[in-house]
């Protein structure tokens, strides 16, 4: 019998703001994994509303990561993207893990004192439930694998120990997620601070290229980037952070190794390097713009993918929910 291939699960926050960083260190190798695994995409709508959001923007958000995620060359056939919304049986579960989790533990995870510090006005339940909702989110599929960021690895944490709070009560119900740990990509630094990775929730704009920044843009963000006093292209991540973080971010949507690339700019003061790694970048993300700008105006194949996406994902959620239901002992819906 052939091996099972594996499950990996990956959430994200619809604010439509995908950066240079997210795709060279992340999205652009998820593409790989597509035969190998089955991969879930979910966007995740339910965890946004833990702050205030603009519900024109929100809607237009969910749309812009889906659409930049097909753009990338994640396979919506091979691939299950959709909206986390559109499947309640995350809202379902959510709920019954609540009543297995602490209030002790949700109050240590670092993520709710820095957004409660950050949000003061608004220091709602979700927002202190939110790892119990991501804990449902990756429990639901039978999840092998997740994807996460040092800034999430908590997150997994308690959704282990959840897991094997219930598994012991009920017997084994849920598989335990492990954090993926997948060929490096990119560490994309901050072009301004270039001491601090590229976040897209950084404040200063100039620090983060977005995935749909218009070519313009792109440009005099490069040649803004901080560099230092030498003028002398050279890798050294230490002595030259800003200069390093540049070469990356060029090797890595050229495919040239730093040498080359060193070799290349031998002779080149600061301002050159800067225009040719801007151009270069504008060059790796023009055919994601089009396809992205392609799919905004095909709403029926997003409608479609969407309809048999979430179906897809409904299918393995339920099969999990209606397991958890009956250990509890809630009474079986009779259809
Ligand atoms: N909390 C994650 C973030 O902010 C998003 C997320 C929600 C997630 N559910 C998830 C990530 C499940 C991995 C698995 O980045």
């Amino acid at each position: 019998m052939a091996e099972e291939k594996k499950t990996i699960f990956s959430g994200m926050q619809p604010s439509g703001l995908i950066t240079l960083g997210n795709y060279l260190g992340a999205l652009r190798n998820w593409t790989q994994l597509q035969d190998e695994y089955n991969c879930l995409y979910c966007i995740v709508d339910l965890h946004a509303i833990t702050v205030r959001q603009d519900p024109a923007k929100l809607r237009r958000a969910s749309k812009e990561v889906l659409m930049q995620y097909i753009a990338a060359g994640l396979d919506p056939e091979k691939n299950i993207i959709y909206y986390q919304s559109h499947v309640p049986a995350h809202a379902e579960l959510g709920w019954i893990l609540n009543c297995f989790t602490y209030m002790g533990e949700l109050s240590r995870m670092t993520q709710f004192k820095e957004k409660s510090q950050k949000h003061a006005d608004n220091i709602n339940a979700g927002l202190f439930t939110y790892p119990v909702l991501m804990a449902a989110d990756i429990l639901l599929y039978q999840t092998d694998l997740v994807p996460v960021g040092e800034d999430q690895r908590q997150h997994l944490e308690i959704a282990r120990d959840i897991a094997g709070r219930f598994n012991n009560l009920y017997g084994d119900v849920f598989r335990i997620p492990e954090a993926y740990i997948g060929k490096v990509g990119a560490r994309v630094m901050a072009l301004q601070q270039p001491d601090k990775k590229m976040s897209k929730s950084d404040e200063n704009k100039n620090n983060t290229v977005a995935l749909l920044d218009e070519p313009a843009v792109i440009l005099s963000k490069f040649k803004k980037a901080m560099t230092d006093s030498e003028n002398e292209v050279r890798y050294d991540p230490e002595q030259k952070p800003g200069v390093s973080n540049l070469l990356n971010i060029y090797c890595a949507v050229t495919d040239k190794t730093i040498a080359e690339a060193e070799r290349e700019f031998a002779n080149s003061g600061y301002g050159n390097f800067k225009v040719a790694v801007g151009e270069a970048v504008v060059e790796k993300l023009e055919p994601i713009q089009k396809k992205v700008a392609e799919l905004d105006k095909n709403k029926d194949y997003l409608d479609q993918i969407i309809a048999m996406n979430t179906e897809r994902a409904s299918a393995i959620a339920y099969k999990t929910l209606r397991k958890v239901q009956k250990k509890l002992g809630f009474v079986p819906r009779v259809r």
